[in-house]
């Protein structure tokens, strides 16, 4: 286990600045794109909206080392001033997934990275893509049902075959992480020269920097620097390509991160059948605070149906009935392993955990600046760009 640092969002204060947060929130969906500031496409035909994914890419990396391109975005477009607020658990499957629905994890059923479905004894991994698994409609299906054309060089679930969504060959790449992130890049620009009725009018890109350091070596070395700077050069590649097109005002780029970065996975339990959960919870807890445990105050067990209302983690039977949450900082672990890499997974109060969100284009203001708001909100502001019918989120997707 590590040392606790001080943060301003401490766990015991998440619940105030939760309610805080909730406010703020909704009133920043509103505000993100601003009808009069909206400007007229000159080239395109229609909306074209590029959504970008650094993994891991935490609040404040974007400071870390000269960032030229990411910086001209935020210049010119409009920026989460402190940051996107992932969903609870801040892990990279159930982020993305959120962020291309709309919806918290618990409702489209990717409750974490790895999970066990109890009724069927079916194991989730990060390359399981039955449709079974993928519940909620995510962006690029709904483009297709609006008879559009979406594509996806990589992002969890996009090789999943859903409703209208066949994952094609030309706009659906399948994961690879060793293809060079200029080659991602260059194929999304192709796609802009396609002709206007068969060009896609939503994009995703994904990187898988700078998540992949801070694992290995925790948000403070240089090597995230260097993986920052990498991504700098993707957007810079981005760019250069879509202002040689004439279309770099026309696009809207989205750019965001799924979730921050901190020096554990989220802790889930499900007792054998013969156990009484209550109990199970009671019996830990009254451990973890007898004193003697070591660092056992840091964590605390609760019953699902417990846990705070803020985390929406509830309501699914995917999810185990007995959860940990760990003070930001420490991890638990079966065995001692490397010391300094970084983890994810904590509350996503959290500060540590928060991550980017910067849009420019057409219908974001520049140089604006807007509060935090939890990225569940994109899928909307997406569809509002893009001008197409969404699916109306929460009961419709519920499993
Ligand atoms: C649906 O989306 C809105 C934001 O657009 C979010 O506030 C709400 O919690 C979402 N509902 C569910 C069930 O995830
Ligand atoms: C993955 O991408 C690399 C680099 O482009 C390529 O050499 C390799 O053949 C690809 N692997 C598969 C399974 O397509």
């Amino acid at each position: 286990m590590g040392t606790q640092e001080e943060d301003p969002t401490s766990p015991s204060r998440a619940l105030l600045s939760c309610i805080f947060l909730t406010c703020i929130a909704l009133s920043a969906a509103f505000s993100a794109t601003d009808q009069s500031v909206s400007r007229p496409l000159k080239k395109l035909e229609k909306p074209v909206v590029i959504l970008i994914s650094c993994d891991g890419f935490r609040f404040g990396y974007q400071f870390k080392t000269s960032s030229p391109n990411i910086h001209r975005l935020i210049a010119d477009g409009t920026e989460a001033e402190l940051g996107l607020i992932p969903v609870f658990p801040t892990l990279t499957f159930p982020n993305h997934y959120s962020i291309v629905t709309g919806l918290y994890p618990a409702y489209y059923g990717i409750v974490n990275n790895q999970f066990v479905y109890p009724k069927t004894g079916d194991a989730f991994t990060t390359s399981s893509h039955e449709p079974k698994w993928w519940l909620g409609e995510p962006l690029w299906e709904t483009v297709v049902n609006n008879g559009l054309k979406a594509a996806t060089y990589f992002w969890p679930g996009s090789e999943v075959k859903k409703g209208s969504w066949d994952c094609p060959r030309k706009f659906c790449m399948l994961y690879n992480e060793s293809v060079p992130f200029e080659d991602r890049v260059d194929t999304v620009l192709s796609y802009i020269d396609l002709p206007s009725s068969e060009a896609p009018v939503f994009m995703t890109l994904y990187f898988e920097d700078p998540d992949h350091q801070g694992h290995q070596v925790g948000p403070d070395d240089p090597r995230i620097t260097e993986a920052v700077a990498r991504i700098d050069s993707s957007i810079g590649r981005l760019i250069d390509g879509l202002e040689k097109r004439g279309v770099f005002e026309d696009v809207t780029i989205i750019m965001v991160g799924d979730h921050g970065m901190r020096h554990v996975p989220i802790l889930a339990i499900r007792p054998p059948p013969s156990y009484s959960p209550s109990d199970f919870v009671a019996k830990m807890n009254e451990g973890l605070e007898s004193g003697r445990v070591e660092n056992g105050k840091y964590l605390k067990f609760y019953l699902e149906e417990e846990l705070p209302s803020r985390l929406y983690y509830v309501a699914s039977d995917r999810i185990p009935p007995i959860i940990g949450l760990i003070e930001e900082s420490f991890m638990v672990e079966k065995k001692k392993q490397q010391e300094c890499g970084g983890a994810h997974g904590y509350d996503n109060a959290l500060f540590s955990m928060r991550t980017i969100f910067i849009g420019h284009g057409p219908q974001f203001a520049r140089g604006k600046k807007v509060p935090s708001f939890e990225n569940v909100q994109i899928y909307n502001l997406v569809t509002s760009i893009l001008k197409l019918k969404g699916a109306p989120n929460g009961s419709s997707a519920f499993p």
